[in-house]
Order: C-alpha cells, then sequence, then structure tokens
C-alpha cells in the first residue's frame, strides 16, 4: 500500500494519527473545543513542577503548558519523530525547558517518580496496550502526583469515561475530578500517596519487606501483615509475625 493510502487510512480509522495530517491538529479553530490555557488551567500547575506529556503532536498544547513551569520543565515523549519536529520548530521560543523524546508510552524512557504532572490529550486510544502505558505512567509520576487524560471529539480513538475510570482503577489511580462532558473531557487522577505493599499487592507471596521464617495469616489475616509492612502496626519482635 502506498505512503498516502496508509496516511489516509490512519488519519479516518483508527490506529497512530499519521504526522503527514499534523496539520489537523494545529487549526486555530480548535481552539474552540479545547483552548490550551483552558486545558492548562486544568492541570493545577506550580512553576517548579517537572510535567510530561505523552504524545504532543505537533505541540497544540504543549507552548502554554510550558509557560506555566519557568522553574520546573515539560518533556515531550511522542512515538513519531515527525510530530516530534513539527512540535520542536512551532516551539522555538520556549525550547530551553522543553525536552524532546521520541518513545513509546507502553516503555518510558524516564526514572521512576521523575514527575509532578504526566498529561496526555487523544493519545491512550491509540496505544495498542493502554494498560501497560497506564503502568508507565504510574511509575515516572511521583507519590501524590497528577494523571491528566483529555479526549476530544471526532477522535476515532477516543475512550469513554467509564472505560478510561476503569482502567485507571485497574493501575490504581485515585478519580479526582472530571471537567467537560460527552466527547469532549478532561479526567484527573492522582497516584496514591503511598503505594501499596507488594505483599498486599499480591496475598499469599511470601517476599516482601519482612523477613524471618515462613508467616502463616492468622486471624487478623493479611492486614496486620500489610499494615506492619508499611511501619502502621509495629513488628513483632524477633520475626515476622506482625503484631495485632
Ligand atoms: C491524535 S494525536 C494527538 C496529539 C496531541 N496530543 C494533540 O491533541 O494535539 C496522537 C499522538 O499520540 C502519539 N502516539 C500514538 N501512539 C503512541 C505511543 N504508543 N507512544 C507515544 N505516542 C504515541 C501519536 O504519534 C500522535 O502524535
Amino acid at each position: 500500500m502506498s505512503r498516502w493510502r496508509q496516511v489516509v487510512r490512519g488519519y479516518f480509522g483508527r490506529g497512530v494519527h499519521p504526522h503527514e495530517m499534523a496539520f489537523s491538529l494545529t487549526m486555530p479553530l480548535r481552539r474552540l473545543i479545547l483552548s490550551p490555557e483552558a486545558l492548562a488551567d486544568r492541570l493545577h500547575l506550580a512553576p517548579t513542577f517537572r510535567v510530561l506529556e505523552l504524545g504532543p503532536g505537533p505541540g497544540f498544547f504543549s507552548a502554554e503548558v510550558a509557560r506555566r513551569v519557568p522553574e520546573g520543565h515539560l518533556a515531550l515523549a511522542d512515538l513519531q519523530w515527525g510530530m516530534l519536529r513539527r512540535a520542536r520548530a512551532r516551539l522555538a521560543g520556549e525550547r530551553s525547558r522543553i525536552r524532546f523524546s521520541q518513545a513509546d508510552g507502553q516503555s518510558l524512557p524516564f526514572g521512576s517518580a521523575s514527575f509532578d504532572v504526566v498529561f496526555l490529550v487523544a493519545v491512550l486510544g491509540e496505544i495498542p496496550d493502554p494498560a501497560a502505558c497506564l503502568q508507565e505512567i504510574m511509575r515516572v509520576l511521583r507519590p501524590g502526583g497528577l494523571f491528566s487524560n483529555t479526549e476530544q471529539p471526532g477522535d476515532p480513538d477516543r475512550l469513554t469515561p467509564s472505560a478510561l475510570r476503569s482502567l485507571t482503577a485497574e493501575a490504581g489511580f485515585r478519580f479526582v475530578q472530571q471537567f467537560g462532558r460527552g466527547p469532549n473531557y478532561t479526567a484527573n487522577f492522582r497516584k496514591p500517596e503511598q503505594s501499596p505493599s507488594p505483599i498486599c499487592a499480591r496475598p499469599g507471596r511470601q517476599e516482601g519487606p519482612l523477613t524471618g521464617p515462613p508467616w502463616r495469616p492468622g486471624p487478623w489475616g493479611w492486614w496486620a501483615r500489610c499494615e506492619a509492612s508499611r511501619g502502621i502496626v509495629p513488628r513483632a519482635r524477633g520475626g515476622n509475625r506482625a503484631s495485632t
């Protein structure tokens, strides 16, 4: 199939938005659906924040977000170089605080807890394994950090609010608020301040922060062991049995 056929199919059908059609994402009329200022207001940004925009395309929303973190930085990660090239050209005035990375959202090239905010606009539905992407977002966010997902009308890959809520709940995010309605909305979630310990997440397994002889759940069951592993309930002396 010729490249242009692929482009037209990619544009009107499901899957990755082709970079050759990036112009459709920067049309000024798009501001009527959601302006960059309105989106940035929804992200609760502070001047020092480290922000990741996954799938920025040609950067329709990016310049406004970069302007709001004058002492922090904005990382742009997109699957397609063609999109990042266009974003670089568009963001020439803000480049000192913007980092560009070609990356797949299912495997992000950033350290754990390296961002205060991660946001996506019309991207999650294009990713083949959105659950894997949400796990990566959870990893790169600091505890208590904000994950914001916006969907827009006309996008064949758009996720409904309920589909998004169940995916994010599975990944361990806490729902905070929703702006907008119907096909045009932003939903915000937080990474919990304290992640569940590996033991809480996988009951029945022995490995975890406590060491010692094998432990068998007593009447207080897994609750005591989870609380002890987080330091909420003191550990029993001389073994890994949690004090109840
Ligand atoms: C519909 S465009 C939206 C662009 C931008 N967020 C906007 O609203 O103008 C989707 C973007 O997500 C990117 N994308 C798709 N799959 C991706 C993946 N697995 N990892 C990273 N970016 C991806 C595409 O390259 C494209 O730039």
